[in-house]
């Protein structure tokens, strides 16, 4: 089997990091090496004293890029759970990396906004935060990703079956 890159995007809160972890359970439990590059992780080591203007965030995509690709290249499956919210960055990095799977975690913002685990939603409507993506920041939807997830209407489990489904159909998980 060869390697690929699972890359979710979608704004914070959308379930990226959750469904990334149950979907690297369910790939390892089928014999598959797995690798995680989750957002939050990621800026705390690899991309330590990045911020969140266009430029760091676009520096920011393109390491996890760079990493995944290796992870791939290894015959490993890489997960990428960050906003990416920029379809040229995004679009490059699919562009550089064979087997790349889009997977797009859509929640309309007055559902993050209530769930809002975080508590950044409150602060970033709030004038707290600034440049916050979906509230004074651009987040770019993907126009033609393999797997659309729509968090705010499935469940966890019908997003992972979508997401599995397409992995099997595109033969890259037994
Ligand atoms: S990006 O745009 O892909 O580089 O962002 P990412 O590396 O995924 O980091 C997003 C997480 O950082 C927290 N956070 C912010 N998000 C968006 N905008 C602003 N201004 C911001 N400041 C802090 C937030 O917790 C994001 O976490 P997730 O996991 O997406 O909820």
């Amino acid at each position: 089997m060869s390697g690929f890159v699972v890359w979710f995007t979608g704004l914070s809160g959308a379930g990226k990091s959750t469904l990334a972890a149950m979907l690297s359970a369910e790939l390892r439990a089928r014999s598959v090496h797995v690798e995680v590059l989750d957002g939050d992780e990621v800026r705390t080591n690899l991309s330590k004293g990045l911020g969140f203007s266009k430029e760091d965030r676009d520096t920011n995509i393109r390491r996890i890029g760079y990493v995944a690709k290796l992870i791939a290249r290894s015959g490993a499956c890489a997960m990428t759970a960050a906003i990416s919210p920029y379809k040229a960055i995004r679009d490059e990095q699919r562009a550089q990396i064979p087997h790349f799977v889009e997977v797009f975690c859509s929640c309309a913002i007055p559902v993050l906004a209530e769930r809002d685990a975080k508590g950044l939603y409150k602060k970033a409507l709030a004038g707290e935060i600034k440049n916050f993506t979906g509230i004074d920041d651009p987040y770019e939807a993907p126009e033609s990703p393999e797997v659309v997830v729509d968090t705010g209407k499935e469940t966890k489990e019908e997003s992972l079956a979508k997401i599995l489904a397409k992995l099997e159909e595109l033969g890259y998980v037994p």
